[in-house]
């Protein structure tokens, strides 16, 4: 049996060590390891995109991911979108508000590449938060209503609200 690998890197802003099998994938330890189960698991090969993180301000698919790879990174998963006093940001009051979601499977990775968006572009065109969400699977919505939350987030947000 291989030895564990000891890493260190920060989860949601909160420093984390742990002794991890190298194979151990990314999203297996946030929601095995970590507890932090609002990154799902779907195709587990980088197709659905369920299983979305934020690595360093990038999303990336974290079911690709070896967790040692993190090692001296920063992840921030859905739970980390949250304001700071645990209500929801204007994102995900936006998708409430457009009912952006039916079964919720896709709504976080939905969120994580809707954040990573704003986060470049504060003021995407429709087409840029198609291509945006492109590569996560929606099997419910139709996709219309995640546009309309990112549009109305980022509307919200240039009008003056915090963290979007
Ligand atoms: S579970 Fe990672 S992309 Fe589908
Ligand atoms: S809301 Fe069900 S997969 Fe998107």
């Amino acid at each position: 049996m291989t030895a564990p690998i000891d890493i260190e890197f920060t989860v949601n802003g909160r420093p984390v060590r742990l002794s991890l099998p190298p194979r151990m994938t990314l999203i297996d330890c946030l929601r095995d390891e970590l507890g932090l189960t609002g990154s799902h698991i779907g195709c587990e090969h980088g197709v659905c995109g369920a299983c979305s993180v934020m690595l360093d301000g990038v999303p990336v698919r974290s079911c690709l991911i070896f967790a040692v790879q993190v090692d001296g990174s920063s992840v921030t998963t859905v739970e980390g979108l949250v304001r700071p006093d645990g209500g929801l940001s204007p994102l995900q009051e936006a998708f409430r508000d457009c009912h952006a979601m039916q079964c919720g499977y896709c709504t976080p990775g939905m969120l994580i590449a809707a954040q990573g968006l704003l986060d470049e572009n504060p003021d995407p065109s429709d087409a840029d938060i198609r291509e945006a969400i492109s590569s996560n699977l929606c099997r419910c919505t139709g996709y219309q209503q995640i546009v309309e939350a990112v549009r109305l987030a980022a509307t919200r947000r240039n009008a003056g609200a915090d963290n979007g």
